[in-house]
C-alpha cells in the first residue's frame, strides 16, 4: 500500500535523522527530522494528540520534492517524529504534495487535504505547475490517497482564476457537521483571492464564493489562508507574496496579513474592518491555526521567510527550517494579540529577578544569560528623570557576536538587529516596528531557543521573530541605555 517513494523517504529520514544530535536542534521548536522544512500543514488534534505536518524535503536542506513530514505532541512544545505521511507518488501530485490541512472524521479516521502539483510544459518551452486539491485518509500514521483525487481542480475555480496558482486548502467543520475550506487562488488581475468551498462529507466539495479578493492591495498572490472566529469577529490570515512596504506595517517581499472582519453565516459573506501584519520581525510566514480541545485558538508559523532562506547554505547543516512557538490568539482593541502558549511556563526554572535597576551605559546582571530562556523586561524612565534616548538589550553575545533589540521612545520604534549574529550572508538582518509606549514605558518578553528569538511586545500586542545561528557558546546578555532607564527584569531558563 505504501509507495516505493514514501518507503524510501521513511527509510532515509530514519537513518539520517539519527545523525543529528539533540543539541544540534532547537530544544522546543519543531525542526525537520532531517533536510528541509517549510510551512506547517495539517495542524490538528487527533486521537488524543496534537499533530503537526510540514512541507518537507528529507533529502537536502533546501527546498525540493515536497513530502509531508509528521510529528506529534501532547503539549505543543515537546515533539516526537512520526514517519513521513505523504510523498509525491501519484500522477496528480508527482511534482509535490504542497501545503494543506487536517481534521478528524466522525468515523474516527483523519482526513488530510493538500495541493497536488504537476509540472507541465508550456508552448514557449517554459514550465508551469498545475495545482489541484487532493485528499488522503489515515489512522494518524499511515495515509491512503483518495481514489477520486483530485477533488478540486480548475473546473471549480471561478472565471479568470488561475489553475497554476490554486493551493493550500485549510478545512474546518461547522457546527451543523458540514465542512468548509478556504483555498488560495490567483485572480485575473494577477493578485490573490481566497475561495470558499463547502462539503457535506469532506469528500465531495462545491464552490461557494470568493471570500476575499486582494485587488492588488496587499502584495500579489496570497498563500496559505486560514479563516476562523475569534472573540466575536472573524479573522482571515494569509501570506502575501511580492509585498510593497507601507509605513512600518508591511515590509517588502513575502509577508503576513491578518484581515479582521465580520462574517455573515447566512450569506457566507466576509466584510473586512481592519488589517495588520501578523509578525513584525524577519522570519515568519504561512501560519496555520488550531482550536485546542480546551477552546484556545493557537497559531504556529514557519519561522523563516522565503526572502531570507539563504541564511544558511545547503551544506552548512543537515537541517533547515523551524516552526515558531505556538501562540495563543485573541483580539483586543480591534487588534490581534499573541501570547506564547501557556504550557511554556511549565518549562520555566532558575528564576532570577531584579527590580528598578538603573541602566545608563552598559550593564550586565549576575545570573542573566543563556540561549534557552524566557525573559520579561519592563523599562521606564528613572523616577523624576527625563525621557531616555535609547534602550537596548543584547543577547546571544560574546566578544565577537550579539543580536540586539533597541527602542527609541522619541520615535516609538523598536528594532531587531542580527547583523552581528555571525551571519555571512547579505540578507535582511534588521527590521523596525512601531510600538506603543506610555511615557517611555515598554514591556518585552523575549524567548530564546538556541537558533531563534521571539519578542512579545506589550503583552502580545506585537511580535517580532528572527532566527539566528550564532555559536551556542555566545550566551551573554547586557542592557544599554543612552540616558537613564529604570528596568525590571525576570529571567527563567527553559528546561
Ligand atoms: C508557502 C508555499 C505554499 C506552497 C508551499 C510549497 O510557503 O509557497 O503556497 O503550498 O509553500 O512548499
Amino acid at each position: 500500500m505504501t509507495s516505493q517513494t514514501l518507503r524510501e523517504a521513511r527509510k532515509y529520514e530514519e537513518t539520517s535523522g539519527k545523525m543529528i544530535s539533540k543539541e544540534e536542534r532547537p530544544a522546543f521548536h519543531l525542526a525537520p527530522r532531517t533536510g528541509w522544512m517549510n510551512d506547517p500543514n495539517g495542524f490538528s488534534w487527533y486521537d488524543g494528540k496534537y499533530h503537526l505536518f510540514y512541507q518537507y524535503n528529507p533529502y537536502e536542506s533546501q527546498w525540493g520534492p515536497m513530502h509531508w513530514g509528521h510529528a506529534v505532541s501532547s503539549d505543543l512544545l515537546h515533539w516526537e517524529y512520526l514517519p513521513a505521511a505523504l510523498a509525491p507518488d501519484e500522477t496528480y501530485d508527482r511534482d509535490g504534495c504542497f501545503s494543506g490541512s487536517a481534521l478528524a472524521l466522525p468515523d474516527g479516521r483523519q482526513l488530510l487535504m493538500y495541493t497536488g502539483v504537476v509540472r507541465t510544459r508550456q508552448e514557449n518551452g517554459g514550465w508551469n505547475e498545475v495545482q489541484t486539491q487532493c485528499l488522503a485518509v489515515g489512522d494518524g500514521v499511515d495515509y491512503v490517497k483518495y481514489e477520486h483525487n483530485p477533488v478540486l481542480d480548475e473546473t471549480h475555480v471561478p472565471d479568470g482564476g488561475s489553475r497554476y496558482d490554486f493551493r493550500d486548502p485549510k478545512m474546518w467543520q461547522e457546527e451543523d457537521g458540514s465542512y468548509r475550506c478556504v483555498v488560495a487562488n490567483r485572480a485575473a488581475d494577477g493578485s490573490g483571492q481566497i475561495l470558499l468551498f463547502s462539503s457535506a462529507d469532506g469528500f465531495k466539495w462545491n464552490f461557494v464564493k470568493i471570500l476575499s479578493a486582494n485587488r492588488n492591495r496587499f502584495g500579489k498572490m496570497w498563500e496559505c489562508p486560514d479563516f476562523f472566529p475569534l472573540d466575536g469577529k472573524w479573522v482571515l490570515m494569509t501570506s502575501p507574496q511580492d509585498m510593497l512596504p507601507s509605513g512600518f506595517e508591511y515590509h517588502n517581499g513575502n509577508g503576513t496579513l491578518c484581515l479582521i472582519g465580520d462574517y455573515d453565516r447566512e450569506t457566507e459573506a466576509f466584510r473586512e474592518t481592519a488589517d495588520q501584519s501578523i509578525d513584525y520581525g524577519i522570519d515568519f510566514y504561512a501560519p496555520q491555526t488550531i482550536l485546542t480541545p480546551d477552546g484556545r485558538r493557537v497559531m504556529i508559523g514557519w519561522m523563516q521567510n522565503w526572502d531570507t532562506c539563504n541564511h544558511r547554505r545547503k551544506h552548512d547543516e543537515a537541517w533547515f527550517g523551524q516552526m515558531s512557538l505556538p501562540r495563543e490568539l485573541s483580539l483586543r482593541n480591534g487588534r490581534l494579540y499573541q501570547k506564547p502558549i501557556r504550557e511554556l511556563e511549565e518549562m520555566r526554572t532558575n528564576r532570577v529577578c531584579y527590580e528598578k535597576v538603573d541602566v545608563s551605559g552598559e550593564v550586565r546582571l549576575e545570573g542573566i544569560s543563556g540561549r534557552r530562556i524566557d525573559m520579561e523586561l519592563t523599562v521606564r524612565p528613572e523616577e523624576g528623570g527625563s525621557l531616555y534616548r535609547k534602550f537596548s538589550v543584547r543577547f546571544a553575545g560574546n566578544e565577537q557576536y550579539y543580536t540586539s533589540l533597541s527602542f527609541r521612545p522619541g520615535e516609538s520604534v523598536l528594532k531587531v538587529d542580527r547583523k552581528f549574529s555571525g551571519s555571512r550572508r547579505a540578507i535582511i538582518h534588521q527590521r523596525r516596528s512601531l510600538v506603543h509606549h506610555r511615557n517611555g514605558e515598554l514591556k518585552l518578553r523575549i524567548i530564546l531557543d538556541r537558533f531563534s528569538v521571539e519578542v512579545f511586545v506589550n503583552d502580545g500586542e506585537q511580535v517580532l521573530t528572527a532566527v539566528l545561528y550564532t555559536d551556542q557558546e555566545a550566551e551573554g546578555i547586557s542592557f544599554l541605555a543612552e540616558g537613564t532607564v529604570s528596568m525590571d527584569v525576570t529571567k527563567y531558563d527553559l528546561r
